[in-house]
């Protein structure tokens, strides 16, 4: 069997989940990393037995950015698992987007699930998702892999049902979250930097000059993977007000479980 695991991680997490899963996998497994720009210039003509798509949920969706790239790879029937990998708070509408895109990508979803990553803003002080995936956490991934394996063998490919979303409907018709205006776009210490380039590297989007390392802010996700791939912790982001802060710290603190269907 071949299995390809396509997944966007800027600071890791999904990458850490879709790996666990696929030790539940027999057969050859692809991955493939579509965070950087680069990765995503071709489209990608699939020759597997079983897809697995993996991504973060962005303001309680797929990351906009993504969406274009998406509609390029044609499922021609074949299986599907669909990942959204949230930092504690909520998965919004993904998994319901993912259906579609199932359905309109010519797919058979037979399996998806919600997994909780470290939110990407989360610190000691506000630890929403802390230190997540944990150990329980990968092996309830790997579980997962071994259940998929089982409806894979057995070719059960029946519809599954995906949760409906509880958010207003007219938040969900914005294409993006507009998290924008919530965080700022992450500020260079001069002080520190030394001009290294890997933060700009790093960056899903080419948000970063690389002469000037100055960041677009209307490209810039605040994904973080420039914050914490810096080596002298030269890249300082924040909210846009300490309240803010507060809010997200009382949303997110209580721990929150996996959840899959299949
Ligand atoms: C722009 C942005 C929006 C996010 N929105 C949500 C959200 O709506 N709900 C949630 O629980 N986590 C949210 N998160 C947190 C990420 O989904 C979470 O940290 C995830 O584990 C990041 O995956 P990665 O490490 O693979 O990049 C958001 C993160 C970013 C950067
Ligand atoms: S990664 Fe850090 S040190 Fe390197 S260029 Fe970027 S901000 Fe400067
Ligand atoms: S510049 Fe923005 S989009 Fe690029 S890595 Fe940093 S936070 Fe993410």
């Amino acid at each position: 069997m071949k299995t390809e695991i396509i997944y966007f991680s800027a600071t890791g997490t999904t990458k850490a989940l879709v790996t666990a899963i696929s030790q539940g996998l027999k057969g050859d497994v692809h991955f493939r990393n579509i965070t950087l720009p680069e990765s995503r210039e071709n489209e990608i003509i699939l020759d597997s037995d079983l897809t697995i798509i993996a991504t973060p949920v962005y303001g309680e969706r797929i990351p906009h950015f993504l969406h274009d790239f998406f509609q390029g790879i044609k499922g021609n029937g074949n299986p599907l698992v669909a990942i959204s990998v949230y930092g504690n708070m909520g998965f919004g509408i993904s998994l319901e987007q993912f259906k579609e895109f199932s359905k309109n990508n010519n797919f058979r979803l037979i399996a998806t699930g919600a997994f909780i990553g470290q939110h990407t803003y989360a610190t000691k002080t506000a630890p929403v998702g802390y230190r997540r995936p944990d150990e329980y956490d990968l092996l309830q991934m790997r579980i997962f892999g071994e259940k998929i394996q089982k409806k894979i063998d057995t070719k059960n490919f029946t519809q599954i049902s995906v949760p409906k979303s509880v958010l207003p409907k007219f938040i969900t018709e914005f294409p993006d979250s507009g998290t924008r205006f919530l965080i700022r776009q992450p500020q260079v210490k001069k002080s520190v930097c030394n001009a290294c380039g890997a933060c700009a590297r790093k960056c899903p989007v080419g948000a970063i000059d690389l002469n000037t390392l100055e960041i677009s802010e209307q490209k810039c996700l605040r994904c973080y993977a420039c914050v914490k791939v810096c080596p002298k912790s030269a890249r300082i982001a924040e909210f846009r007000l300490p309240v803010l802060r507060a809010v997200f710290r009382h949303m997110g603190i209580k721990r929150k479980e996996n959840e899959t269907f299949l």
